[in-house]
């Protein structure tokens, strides 16, 4: 056994005695730290912590922090960070008016992702997903969930899919895949959307589901995209082969996509513009993590999803990057904290729960990822040189990270 300790840590962020699955509504404002920390790392687990003048143990290597803070890993609960080429044009577009369902109208938008998709080449898609997730672990991300979606035939998907199996092998990231072959309808289908969802059905679940390449099912269930009706088909059929719901919903209207993410049993509904009190009603009923993407509503200049009232009503939030080339190009947590305090008025505090543990939650691992506590695994950053953890938000578009630890090793 390889035992690890980094001694002279200024303060231990988002220590947990006991782990919890999640934080709700006003307990998403605390934030347990112990100062003058140590914390021992045993192979890849967290095996104890605690102030430094109680230290007595030993290990093969110690790491003396500096009086830097250390923090859990940011856990990126939605991503679509598989995709070949990048859309700076549509940014220009956008830039000069039209909105992201007209672009998405005019076969831009996913359809384009899609055409240079199905035109890449597995090791080119696996290239190019490596360097982003090395981007992200420089940013103090340790887990992330990554979306096919830009494939929309079988073939396109399943190569998206195992693009996702090789990065689990090849990174040091904790990752999940989720099945999103209902991402947008192919032009081939315009007109007959039921035959694509039909082959979404019939086709691909059964597929995915037999190669075990995806953990959870989603669908882009809003106007203009799939109907609440074809998307409780899809959960229904992924459900049964085994899939767990994570659904988009609610960012272009109140279609009734949390609705039917709830009555799915959906892991998170993500997105949330749309948000009132019905909707807040029936998140209240379940088990379902309401998950905002700040940097999509930035980026898109949407309005923002009503955060404050979400948490006032007792409920969690998460929070993750959507990292894609069209609504939300980057992976870049600490900017979804920065959003979060600005745009959602969260504390830095609530930040870092709605970006660790909630959103671990969000992703089915809080039971070993999204906090420090005893036998998770040893997923963590330590800080550059900084006065407080409320400056990572407020000194924001820079690296706050100094030195990342995945599996307990350095990366
Ligand atoms: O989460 N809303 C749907 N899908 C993505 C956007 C994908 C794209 O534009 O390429 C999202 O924002
Ligand atoms: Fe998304």
């Amino acid at each position: 056994m390889k035992r690890t300790l980094i001694t002279n840590i200024k303060s231990l962020v988002q220590v947990e005695d006991t782990a919890r699955e999640a934080v709700c509504g006003k307990d998403m404002a605390e934030l347990k730290t112990i100062e003058n920390a140590y914390l021992l790392i045993e192979d890849d687990k967290i095996a104890d912590f605690g102030t430094m003048d109680t230290l007595c143990e030993n290990a093969d290597m110690t790491i003396d922090a500096k009086q830097r803070f250390v923090l859990p890993s940011f856990c990126d609960s939605h991503t679509h960070l598989v995709y070949a080429g990048s859309r700076e044009i549509e940014y220009i577009d956008k830039i000069r008016g039209l909105s992201y369902e007209e672009i998405a109208k005019r076969g831009g938008g996913i359809l384009n992702s899609a055409k240079r998709l199905q035109e890449a080449s597995e090791d080119e898609l696996f290239e190019d997903a490596m360097q982003r997730l090395e981007e992200i672990i420089s940013y103090g991300t340790g887990a992330v969930e990554i979306k096919s979606g830009y494939g929309l035939t079988t073939e396109a998907e399943l190569k998206m899919l195992r693009v996702i199996r090789r990065l689990k092998e090849a990174s040091p990231l904790t990752i999940k895949a989720n099945f999103l072959g209902a991402h947008g309808v192919p032009l081939e289908y315009r007109g007959r959307q039921g035959d694509f969802v039909n082959l979404v059905i019939e086709e691909m679940i059964p597929q995915v589901a037999k190669e075990n390449l995806a953990e959870f099912i989603d669908v882009f269930c809003d106007t203009g995209f799939f109907t609440v009706e074809e998307t409780a088909r899809m959960l229904e059929a992924g459900t049964k082969h085994g899939l767990v719901p994570k659904i988009h919903a609610n960012e272009l209207d109140y279609s009734g996509g949390i609705e039917v993410g709830v009555k799915y049993g959906a892991l998170s509904v993500d997105h949330l513009e749309c948000v009132g009190e019905k909707e807040i009603a029936t998140l209240k009923t379940s088990k379902t993590m309401p998950t905002i993407l700040p940097g999509a509503a930035f980026f898109l200049n949407m309005p923002y999803s009503p955060a404050r009232k979400m948490i006032e009503a007792g409920l969690p939030v998460a929070m993750a990057s959507d990292f894609n080339p069209g609504s939300s190009p980057s992976g870049n947590m600490q900017m979804v904290l920065t959003f979060a305090c600005v745009n959602y008025r969260l504390t830095p505090q609530e930040a870092i729960n709605a970006t660790t543990i909630n959103s671990a939650y969000a992703m089915g691992i809080s039971h070993t990822h999204g906090s420090i506590a005893k036998g998770k695994k040893a997923n963590f950053y330590i800080t550059k040189d900084i006065p407080t953890i409320e400056y990572i938000p407020y000194y924001y578009g820079t690296n706050k990270v100094e030195r990342t630890f995945l599996n307990g090793k350095q990366v």
